[in-house]
């Protein structure tokens, strides 16, 4: 399976269509967050995956009272995404309340991606809200808790794959944004690994954005980073 899954953070579903069109056959799938999914709704995100006939990871983090998430994972299924985040610092019955709704779709359930700490916070951050630890040990100790609850894997930055690996064990599914092609454009990411190194140090779905998205020709950027993972 192709491990590339490319972000499309658009409000815009004639440019996602586009795009999704001309990535198909280069890309393992499309990820569309809450930009996306606020204004375009379940019929953007259809639209969308019919263009590319590609699977969709729905990155829309969840995070409510258990009820109202196993709720919300209930209205997601008729989408049928491969993929939907949920965050972890929900609690345990959140987490076992979406992980048993999830079930309902049988074998073609979506996975359920944890989200541990948001990249955006540092420690101080993580001290004003009463997070003394370190924040790679919350980000361990929330995947663990994750696993337990029956996630299916982990959102994790390049520089906790191996720990969350180590952690979690082989069957985690680890998804990592922060790649970067070897020699391309960083931009505001500030941990970043090239696609191969992430893949080496155990990920297992590569979130890529601007790298494919903002290139003059998607497609052959797309295709330019199979070849440096040996995808296809
Ligand atoms: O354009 P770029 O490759 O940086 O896009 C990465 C995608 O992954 C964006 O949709 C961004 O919101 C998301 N993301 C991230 N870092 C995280 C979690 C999600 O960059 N820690």
């Amino acid at each position: 399976m192709n491990p590339i899954f490319c972000a499309f953070d658009t409000p815009d579903r004639t440019a996602a269509r586009g795009l999704a069109a001309s990535l198909s056959g280069d890309i393992g799938g499309i990820k569309l967050g809450l930009e996306f999914f606020m204004a375009e709704g379940p019929a953007g995100v259809r639209e969308v995956a019919a263009a590319g006939e590609l699977p969709i990871f729905l990155d829309v983090k969840l995070h409510d009272i258990p009820n109202t998430v196993a709720g919300a994972v209930k209205s997601i299924l008729p989408l049928m995404p491969s993929l939907v985040t949920i965050h972890t610092s929900g609690g345990p019955a959140m987490m076992e309340a979406a992980a048993k709704a999830a079930q309902e779709a049988g074998g073609d359930r979506p996975k359920l991606i944890g989200v541990t700490v948001l990249t955006s916070l540092d420690d101080a951050d993580l001290k004003a809200v009463g997070v003394t630890r370190p924040s790679t040990e919350q980000v361990v100790a929330l995947a663990t808790l994750a696993k337990d609850c029956g996630l299916d894997g982990a959102v994790c930055s390049p520089l906790e794959v191996a720990a969350l690996r180590a952690a979690c064990g082989p069957d985690f599914t680890l998804v990592v944004p922060g790649i970067r092609p070897a020699g391309g454009d960083v931009g505001d990411q500030k941990r970043v690994l090239t696609p191969r190194e992430a893949l080496d140090a155990g990920a297992d779905i590569l979130v890529i954005g601007r790298p494919i998205t903002q290139a003059s020709d998607p497609a052959a950027a797309a295709a330019a980073i199979n070849q440096e993972i040996g995808a296809r």
